[in-house]
């Protein structure tokens, strides 16, 4: 895989000591689940196996991946805590899934045959969950199917039922409407279970926004993914924990330069200065992961104040107007996502001004740009700094 350099003049910087912050939200808000934390798509971009093992020294010992290879990559960085695969997997895939002993969720009835054939009997009985769909359209058996399908002789040969889930599918949205009927739709399917008294040790529903905003959604296990990293989509007016986004990116300013009014800045001519303009030129763009629908529209922080994106975004440079900033000079810090003395930007304001969620701003951002961690303090060891 690319590997960034050190010296890379832009990166990306995480702090774990916010992401316990974060953590420690989830355990308060939900004091009575287990979590199993989302770290697919590299961790929305932060850092699959950095993540992971912060998560782990955070006694979080269950991680959800999107794909296969995503869990593979976690077994091969030595994680060997469990690790469940929420996203759609073939059966081409089972043996690669069995052989490092990840977690499928099954998401039709005929996967579970297909699963059973996967597994040695030396593995047995092999833990699967099991997805039900109760409104997101996406993946999961019906709720008629399940009373079949967890009589399957299966389920007790080679399998072993240890999860059953559900997706919200608008946990975010201000009318509660759509959660309220999938959640009592999964519960429809808990008291069937329980008549049956098939105990199943890991329930789970909520994701972020379930887990801040729907205790009804909270079972044995929850899965957090964007929270972790700062981040809630919730409408302003819900009661919401004060997360703190852990990742900062930056870059250096590459050449500073004067354009005379009438004067262009990059492709298409798309800004023209309407004044002689001191230009700064960042070497990030859209192949970064830095939008081109940030063009004319974007900011970044510079000498701690607001400058705005000038031109098109290029695919390695962005320019941006800082004639009105003091003193700016080749080597300055700019800052992308994060705060740079009073003024913060977020990835929920890039999102904003892309319309786009802030996960997409994080998982969109490159391999190109090298991730580097702060380390994690215990309260004990920040309470010594300050004294
Ligand atoms: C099945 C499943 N569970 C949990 C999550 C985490 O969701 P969020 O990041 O909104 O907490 C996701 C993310 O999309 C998911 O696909």
């Amino acid at each position: 895989m690319y590997q960034p350099s050190e010296s890379s003049s832009t990166s990306a910087s995480v702090d774990l000591t916010a992401l316990a912050q974060n953590v420690a939200h989830v355990r308060r808000l939900a004091p009575r689940a287990d979590v199993l934390a989302v770290v697919k798509a590299n961790a929305y971009g932060h850092g699959a196996v950095e993540i992971t093992r912060a998560l782990q020294q955070l006694a979080v010992h269950r991680f959800g991946v999107a794909t296969v290879d995503e869990g593979v990559e976690l077994r091969r960085s030595g994680i060997q805590d469990a690790i469940v695969v929420l996203g759609a997997t073939m059966p081409a895939q089972f043996p690669d899934l069995v052989a490092h002993w990840l977690t499928p969720v099954l998401y039709r009835t005929d996967l579970v045959s297909a699963f059973a054939a996967a597994v040695e009997t030396d593995t047995a009985p092999y833990p699967i969950h099991i997805k039900v769909e109760t409104g997101m359209g996406r993946l999961g058996v019906e709720p008629r199917e399940l009373p079949e399908l967890i009589s399957r002789s299966e389920l007790r040969g080679p399998l072993r039922l240890e999860g059953l889930m559900t997706h919200l599918a608008d946990a975010d949205n201000q009318d509660a409407g759509q959660t309220e009927e999938q959640l009592a739709r999964f519960q429809l399917v808990l008291n069937q279970l329980q008549e049956r008294r098939l105990a199943i040790p890991l329930i789970h529903v909520a994701n972020s926004a379930g887990i801040i905003k729907y205790p009804t959604s909270l079972h044995s296990l929850v899965r957090p993914g964007i929270m972790l990293y700062g981040y809630h989509t919730l409408s302003n007016d819900t009661q919401a924990p004060e997360l703190q986004p852990i990742l900062t990116w930056k870059t250096t300013i590459a050449h500073v330069h004067t354009i005379s009014r009438g004067s262009s800045v990059s492709y298409n001519r798309t800004f023209i200065a309407s004044r002689p303009t001191r230009v700064a030129v960042l070497p990030v763009g859209y192949a970064d992961g830095y939008n081109r629908l940030l063009s004319n529209r974007g900011q970044v922080l510079i000498g701690g104040q607001r400058v705005p994106v000038i031109g098109r975004v290029c695919m390695d440079m962005t320019m941006v107007d800082v004639t009105d900033v003091h003193g700016v000079q080749v080597g300055n810090e700019a800052i992308l996502i994060g705060q740079q003395e009073t003024e913060r930007i977020t990835a929920a304001d890039l999102a904003a001004w892309q319309q786009t969620i802030p996960y997409e701003i994080l998982c969109a951002i490159g391999s190109r740009v090298p991730r580097r961690y702060r380390p994690l303090i215990s309260p004990a060891d920040t309470a010594a700094q300050t004294n």
